[in-house]
């Protein structure tokens, strides 16, 4: 496995295959960690409590004061007892309604953007659904969930690409400075409109990030409220982009299985069902890392305290212990227990809202073209860990 060679970029699966079939845990050199490649072995790295999202700030910290600063009190990299504490208070946050106030939004932008398609497809000439569809609904249910105003959307993108770039492991000085750049941009813009929002409280979630506390009183804290907003943006917004790129370029090469999905368009269980074969198939988020806190035995192998080991989803979900010709789509696949929202104490807190979204726009835009169609050979960016391709060509008619 060489995360930066693009024959793996363009699909890892059967490199995954040859390596899962020798051992479910082994050791990277290029990574310098181990790697789990099983569906159980996978499951145990996210589930076992000695393996833990150990934040290290990254170096040299006067490079990276905004980035380490959002990145040290985000749910994401805290464990127990940080880790209980704020993701109690953020998912009651998130639990007042939210997932169900947005969903009408979520159609209509959905609708919106099918509208540009066919302007931008109008006289039979390709489309980008990538930049035209795909990206400017995650964003827009980003901004609406957090009560950003709609002329400040555009902001929301490149900031977002920016900073996660920094999770990939081909980075570049270039890329460094940008995200920095983008996380103190960020974060000053967030501590702006919280400071708006304290004066008069809405129906957006900074607003009830605000409002809530827990039994003792406890409030969300200044710097956990933009790490909050900025961590909700970035995992939003990414994994959504590309899961409904990667999965639209698997449906539309595969006509038996687009063909399914159209017949059973008006039946939410065929969408929902299409929805998550799509996150199995060519999930956007391949790689997450753990660190141990002490000795840890994962499938036969020790990972001593220190040591890091990284969850690979992908190959979990395309493990033949679990799934049946798990290299095929099938998009009525039931059950279909796939890793790609993760599992254990950091499982995606925003999983019905991506749902929301992934089926909505799938089905809005077949409803809308039924006769899309791919106008070129879809490329993957040159990227492992956040997986997602360059463009999504297609024409409408
Ligand atoms: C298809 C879309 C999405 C996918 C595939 C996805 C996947 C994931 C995964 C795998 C994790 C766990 C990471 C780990 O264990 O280290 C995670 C965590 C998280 N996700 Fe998502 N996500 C998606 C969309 C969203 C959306 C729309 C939101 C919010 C609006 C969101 C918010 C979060 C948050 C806050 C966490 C951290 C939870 C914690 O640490 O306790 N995600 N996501």
């Amino acid at each position: 496995m060489r995360v930066s060679d693009q024959a793996f970029i363009d699909d890892p699966y059967p490199t995954f295959a040859a390596m899962r079939a020798e051992a479910p845990v082994q050791w990277s050199d290029e990574l310098g960690m181990y790697v789990a490649l099983s569906y159980d072995a996978v499951s145990q790295v996210l589930r076992t409590r000695t393996l833990g999202r150990i934040w290290e700030d990254f170096a040299p910290g006067s490079a990276f004061e905004q980035i380490n600063l959002i990145h040290r009190h985000a749910l994401l990299e805290m464990e127990p007892p940080d880790h209980t504490r704020l993701r109690r208070l953020v998912a009651t946050a998130f639990s007042r309604g939210h997932v169900e106030r947005l969903r009408p939004r979520v159609a209509a932008l959905a609708a919106e953007l099918a509208d540009d398609v066919a302007d931008a497809g109008s006289g039979g000439s390709a489309v980008d659904l990538l930049s035209v569809y795909a990206e400017p609904l995650p964003v827009a249910v980003i901004g609406e969930l957090l009560g950003v105003p709609r002329d400040d959307w555009p902001l929301l993108r490149p900031w977002s690409n920016a900073i996660v770039k920094m999770y990939e492991y081909d980075r570049s000085p270039e890329s460094d400075a940008a995200a920095e750049q983008a996380a103190s941009e960020f974060a000053g813009y967030l501590r702006e409109l919280a400071a708006v929002r304290r004066t008069r409280l809405g129906d957006d979630l900074i607003s009830d990030l605000l409002r809530v506390q827990d039994a003792d009183g406890q409030k969300v804290t200044d710097d956990e409220l933009i790490a909050t907003g900025i961590l909700l943006l970035n995992a939003g917004h990414e994994a959504t982009v590309n899961t409904t790129g990667n999965g639209l370029a698997a449906l539309l090469q595969r006509p038996d299985q687009l063909t399914t999905v159209r017949e059973g368009l008006s039946d939410p269980a065929v969408i929902a069902a299409a929805g998550e074969e799509m996150l199995r198939f060519d999930g956007p988020l391949q790689l997450f890392e753990r660190t141990a806190t002490a000795p840890t035995e994962i499938a036969g192998t020790t990972i001593e305290a220190g040591q890091k080991i990284a969850a690979l989803l992908g190959s979990a979900n395309h493990d033949p212990a679990v799934f049946a010709d798990p290299a095929a789509m099938d998009v009525t696949r039931d059950p279909n227990p796939h890793v790609g929202f993760g599992l254990g104490i950091h499982f995606c807190l925003g999983a019905p809202l991506a749902r929301v979204e992934i089926q909505t726009s799938l089905q809005t835009l077949l409803a809308r073209f039924p006769a899309l169609r791919l106008a070129a050979e879809p490329r993957h960016r040159p990227e492992f860990v956040i997986r997602g391709l360059e463009q999504l060509q297609v024409t409408t008619r």
